[in-house]
């Protein structure tokens, strides 16, 4: 028999996989009332848990028109209103496509976990001095690539982009100012829900939504 073609061989296997979730239970007792503090207890838990990247969110955006695009970001913080941090070039496709619908969803899939989190909301851009703050803290290396790349912008090939770091690091040496096109973004939520596996896939999700007087929690058929 022939080898299968590549694109074969992940779609035969991909069929067969059954993985039943059973690790943990998730009840409206369990959570906190408030979902900055939930956010932060489960963050904890994946920290503690020494997944792969646990701060790593995949980031929905979508054109004026509603074509979506999403990406990885890596969150940086939680706010008291439950938003999330991340930072970005504000010119980028995402940082474009924020500035022309300011709307997001992020999504946290922490699989040895067995749960996942989807945050919705608005999307604000951080204060200036907070940017600043938070470019400081960046590597040497992070701080120059921030000026080196124009981000989701096409470039002819691997070289312009070294070259670009090259000059980046001539005109700035050890000390790069924030470009004003680099900086956060804050995801305020509306809603935001829990996800945690369960046998024969019977899930727990537990949602909490922000209304006038505060937040609620409710439970959805999985
Ligand atoms: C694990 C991981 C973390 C990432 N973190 C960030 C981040 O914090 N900020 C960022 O701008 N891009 C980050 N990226 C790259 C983005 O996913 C994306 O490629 C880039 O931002 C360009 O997206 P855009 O063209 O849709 O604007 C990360 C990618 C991965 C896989």
């Amino acid at each position: 028999m022939s080898d299968p073609a590549p694109h074969h061989r992940a779609s035969d296997a991909i069929l067969a996989l059954r993985h039943d979730f059973a690790s943990a239970t998730l009840a409206e007792g369990d959570v906190h009332p408030d979902p900055a503090h939930q956010l932060d207890a489960w963050l904890a838990d994946a920290l503690a848990s020494q997944v792969n990247e646990p701060n790593a969110m995949t980031l929905a955006t979508a054109t004026a028109d509603g074509r979506p695009s999403a990406r990885v970001m890596l969150v940086r913080g939680i706010d008291h209103d439950a938003a999330v941090r991340f930072f970005t070039n504000y010119e980028s496709r995402k940082g474009r496509e924020l500035e022309a619908n300011p709307f997001a969803a992020g999504l946290f899939f922490w699989s040895e976990l067995e749960r996942q989190v989807r945050i919705e909301g608005s999307i604000e851009r951080l204060p200036d001095a907070d940017n600043d703050a938070y470019f400081a803290t960046r590597p040497l290396a992070s701080r120059l690539g921030a000026w080196a790349s124009p981000q989701s912008q096409p470039i002819a090939s691997r070289a312009v982009l070294d070259a670009r770091e090259a000059d980046a690091q001539a005109r700035f040496g050890a000390d790069p100012p924030r470009p004003p096109h680099w900086g956060g973004f804050r995801l305020v939520p509306t809603r935001v829900e829990l996800w945690q596996g369960r046998p024969s896939r019977l899930h727990d999700r537990l949602v909490y939504t922000r209304g006038p007087s505060g937040w609620t929690i409710g439970r959805l058929a999985p």
